[in-house]
C-alpha cells in the first residue's frame, strides 16, 4: 500500500481551523457550543463529507464520521479527538487528532484500501472542562461514565442548564440514547500533541501511551468576612482570600512530597469576591485539579488539602466547603492496541518512546468501552493550554502516517 500524508494540505486545514477563534490568533478560544464553536463544527463536518463519510451526531453534539467498511455490521475502528479548546489556547490540542484522523481516512482511500471494518472519526463534545466544569463530557457519555440524569444537571458558567445549552446549540434527542452499545468499537486509538517535553527532550517522533494518568478536581470555597480595606484593622480580618492563598500552598506541598514525578497539582482559577481593590475579599472560590498515575496517591493529595482546609478554617475563622466535580480511575491502553502502534511505527522504520499521559483525553473513557491506545507526537517545548503552542508539520505527518497505517491494520 503507498501510503502517502497530504501535509500540505493538512497543515493548511489545522490553521484554517485555528481562524474559528473567540480570540486574537495566536491564540485560540473555542469554547463548546458557542457560534464559533458551531461553525468550526460545520466546517469540520463539511470537510468529511468531501471524503465521503457517513455523519452522524449524538444528542450532546459527538459527531461520527463513518468510512464504511466491507463489513458494515462488524464493530467498527475509532479515532479522533476534540476541537474545542480553552480560553487562550493554542491552535494543535484536538485538533491534531480530529484532522489527523480525517488525512489518514483520506490518505487510506488515496492508497486503495478497503476497510472489512469500518473506521469511524469521532469529535468529542467539550472535552474541556471550561464551560460545564467537567472534562470529557461527550465521552463520559458515550462510556456511559456519567449518567444522563448527572449531566442533564450540569449547569454552565452563566447558570444555563446544559440541557438548555445542548437544544440551542441544535443537539435534541434523548441524552440516554448518547451511550454506546457493547461491542460498538473494535478498538480506539488517538493521535495527539504530547503537551509535555519528553519526546523533544529525548529526541523521540513518537510516543505509544500506555497509561493515563487519574485526574480530580474540585471547587474549594472559603467564605469570610468582608469590609472596608481602609477601616478594617489587620487584626480584626477574616481575609477569604489570605486563607484561600494558605490552601493553595498546602496543596503545592502536598503535591510535591510524594516524590513522585507523576503527583500534579494546580489551582487554575481563583474567584474573589467582591473583587474590588479596597475590599477586603469575602468569598474566594478556587478551581482545583489534581492528577496522578497512581490512585492511592491521587487521593492522598487530595486528603492533605482537606487537612488544611480543617486547619485553616479553625486558625483563620472562616468557613470551607469543598465539592468534588469529577474523581475518575487511571487508564491502561490495550496491550493489542499498543502492539499494533508499534508494529505501524516498525514498518515506517520509526523510533518510538512508551509514555504515560498525565493530560486526561477522551481515550481515558473510551477506554471503559473499548480497547484504546493513544499516539503522542513532540510538540515545542512542551508547550500546551498556551498560544505558543506548536507541533512541527513533519511530525504531524509522521504521527498522522502511523496512525493511518494503524486504522489499516485495526481494521483489515
Ligand atoms: C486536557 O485538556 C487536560 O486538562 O488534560
Ligand atoms: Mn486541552
Ligand atoms: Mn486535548
Amino acid at each position: 500500500m503507498n501510503l502517502k500524508i497530504d501535509q500540505e494540505r493538512l497543515i493548511s486545514e489545522i490553521e484554517a481551523l485555528s481562524k474559528f477563534s473567540d480570540a486574537e490568533a495566536p491564540a485560540v478560544t473555542r469554547i463548546v457550543f458557542t457560534p464559533t464553536d458551531l461553525k468550526a463544527r460545520d466546517w469540520m463536518k463539511s470537510l468529511c463529507r468531501d471524503a465521503g463519510l457517513a455523519i452522524r451526531k449524538d444528542a450532546i453534539g459527538n459527531t461520527f464520521a463513518r468510512w464504511i467498511g466491507s463489513d458494515p455490521l462488524a464493530p467498527a475502528v475509532g479515532t479522533g479527538s476534540h476541537i474545542d479548546a480553552i480560553p487562550n489556547a493554542g491552535k494543535f490540542d484536538g485538533v491534531v487528532g480530529v484532522l489527523g484522523g480525517l488525512e489518514a481516512i483520506r490518505a487510506l482511500q488515496r492508497a486503495g484500501f478497503r476497510p472489512r471494518h469500518s473506521i469511524e472519526l469521532l469529535v468529542f463534545t467539550a472535552e474541556e472542562p471550561t464551560r460545564f466544569g467537567v472534562g470529557c463530557l461527550g465521552s463520559r457519555l458515550l462510556s456511559g461514565t456519567l449518567s444522563a440524569d448527572a449531566a442533564a444537571k450540569l449547569i454552565d458558567k452563566d447558570g444555563q442548564p446544559v440541557e438548555e445549552v445542548r437544544r440551542k446549540a441544535g443537539f435534541s434527542g434523548d441524552l440516554r440514547e448518547v451511550k454506546l452499545p457493547a461491542g460498538y468499537y473494535k478498538a480506539f486509538v488517538e493521535l495527539h500533541i504530547e503537551q509535555g517535553p519528553v519526546l523533544e527532550r529525548e529526541r523521540q517522533p513518537l510516543g505509544i501511551v500506555e497509561q493515563i494518568a487519574a485526574p480530580a478536581s474540585l471547587y474549594v470555597t472559603v467564605e469570610g468576612s468582608g469590609g472596608h480595606a481602609g477601616g478594617v484593622l489587620m487584626r480584626d480580618r477574616r481575609d477569604a482570600l489570605c486563607a484561600a492563598a494558605e490552601l493553595i500552598l498546602a496543596l503545592e506541598h502536598a503535591a510535591r512530597s510524594t516524590g513522585a514525578i507523576d503527583t500534579v497539582a494546580t489551582v487554575g482559577i481563583c474567584d474573589v469576591f467582591p473583587g474590588a481593590i479596597n475590599s477586603i475579599p469575602a468569598r474566594v472560590r478556587l478551581g482545583i485539579d489534581v492528577r496522578d498515575t497512581s490512585l492511592a496517591r491521587r487521593d492522598r493529595v487530595i486528603a492533605d488539602l482537606e487537612d488544611a482546609c480543617r486547619k485553616t478554617t479553625a486558625q483563620r475563622q472562616v468557613s470551607i466547603r469543598s465539592e468534588l466535580l469529577n474523581a475518575d480511575a487511571p487508564a491502561e491502553s490495550g496491550p493489542e492496541i499498543v502492539a499494533t502502534l508499534r508494529q505501524a511505527c516498525e514498518k515506517h522504520g520509526l523510533r518510538f518512546l512508551p509514555m504515560t499521559s498525565r493530560a486526561y483525553h477522551d481515550s481515558l473513557f473510551m477506554s471503559r468501552i473499548a480497547p484504546m491506545a493513544m499516539l503522542f507526537i513532540p510538540c515545542r517545548n512542551g508547550y500546551s493550554h498556551r498560544p505558543d503552542e506548536y507541533a512541527s508539520p513533519e511530525d504531524i505527518a509522521r504521527g498522522t502516517l502511523v496512525l493511518a497505517e494503524t486504522l489499516a491494520m485495526l481494521s483489515e
